[in-house]
């Protein structure tokens, strides 16, 4: 990959991203042939928030390509607190072929990145979740046989899941149509990046208007990591914007629904839609593994060339 770290998808374009899902299909099909191509590499998974399935599919992805990862919790690295960001990246740099980070603040990756040698994959940060947007359009593609005509809509909070949706739809020429309530929207900066590239993408406060046609309904949590406190303003706040079998009668007939996992069973998505048969999302889960194993062939093929430390 020409970029050393991946932060969000904004400085990916169209045939990067190809390319990405282009060996993830690979990998998934014969899985394999690629049990060698990371040996005698090593990821380090600084992890500053839970996680189940990016943290899986990372480590399992890891020795399914035949290197090992080594996880490191918020109590192990207690980032910026125990010693400073700029010591940690050039440390870790000595000891790893790369580091996939999950953060609070965008900034603690950028900063990571800056001062590590080694590739830094965003795991989810406060601001975006490139992985999982990578993994979803995987999934998306499995399903429908051309992007140019569908229409993606997402309904819920204007957060890090949105943020890298709306990313890889303005790259990808994908037709996203938004419905937050309001006050929640998504970061206008991300909003004007894409709209400046792409004309597909809308943005309002209608879920109905934005699951009305939808060959793809998405929605995540409406209370994200971090915001725990502001959760029942947020029940109260997000109460019309449910996926349920009302709203999803909206969508076309062939839809499905996807949500990035963890569930808020009965807050954002009722159990009928999400164990229903239009639910996709453990093949959106189980997708993450195949989808993540390509982006570690990609960033990490060249690290071991890379000298020791180098900060820019
Ligand atoms: N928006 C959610 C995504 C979890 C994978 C969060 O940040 O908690």
């Amino acid at each position: 990959m020409k970029t050393k770290d991946l932060l969000s998808l904004n400085n990916l374009d169209r045939s990067g991203i190809e390319s990405i899902l282009e060996l993830a299909g690979k990998i998934k099909k014969e899985p394999k042939q690629y049990l060698q191509v990371l040996s005698g590499k090593t990821i380090g998974l600084v992890f500053q928030k839970p996680s189940t399935r990016t943290r899986l599919s990372f480590e399992v992805g890891m020795f399914q390509l035949g290197g090992n990862a080594v996880y490191l919790g918020a109590e192990d690295i207690r980032l910026g607190i125990r010693e400073d960001l700029r010591d940690l990246a050039r440390t870790l740099s000595r000891y790893l072929d790369g580091i996939v980070a999950r953060t609070y603040a965008h900034e603690d990756v950028e900063n990571l990145a800056k001062h590590s040698s080694i590739p830094v994959i965003n795991g989810l940060s406060n601001s975006y979740h490139p992985c999982q947007a990578l993994s979803d359009l995987f999934t998306i593609k499995e399903r429908f046989s051309s992007l140019d005509s569908l229409v993606v809509s997402y309904v819920g909070d204007g957060n890090n899941v949105l943020h890298s949706l709306i990313q890889i739809c303005a790259l990808m020429g994908v037709s996203l149509k938004i419905a937050t309530p309001k006050g929640y929207e998504a970061d206008q900066e991300v909003l004007r990046w894409a709209m400046s590239r792409s004309s597909k993408i809308n943005a309002g406060h209608d879920p109905r208007k934005a699951v009305e046609g939808a060959d793809v309904v998405y929605t995540d949590v409406w209370t994200s990591m971090g915001q725990e406190k502001e959760a029942k303003k947020r029940r109260k706040i997000f109460r019309e914007f449910q996926v349920n079998p009302q709203l999803t009668a909206l969508a076309k007939p062939k839809h499905v629904v996807m949500h990035c996992l963890p569930a808020h069973r009965g807050e954002e998505i009722a159990d009928e839609v999400l164990d229903g048969g239009h639910s996709v999302v453990f093949d959106q889960t189980e997708n993450k593994l195949h989808l993540h194993k390509a982006i570690l062939s990609l960033w990490l093929e060249n690290s071991v060339q890379r000298s020791a430390v180098s900060v820019r």
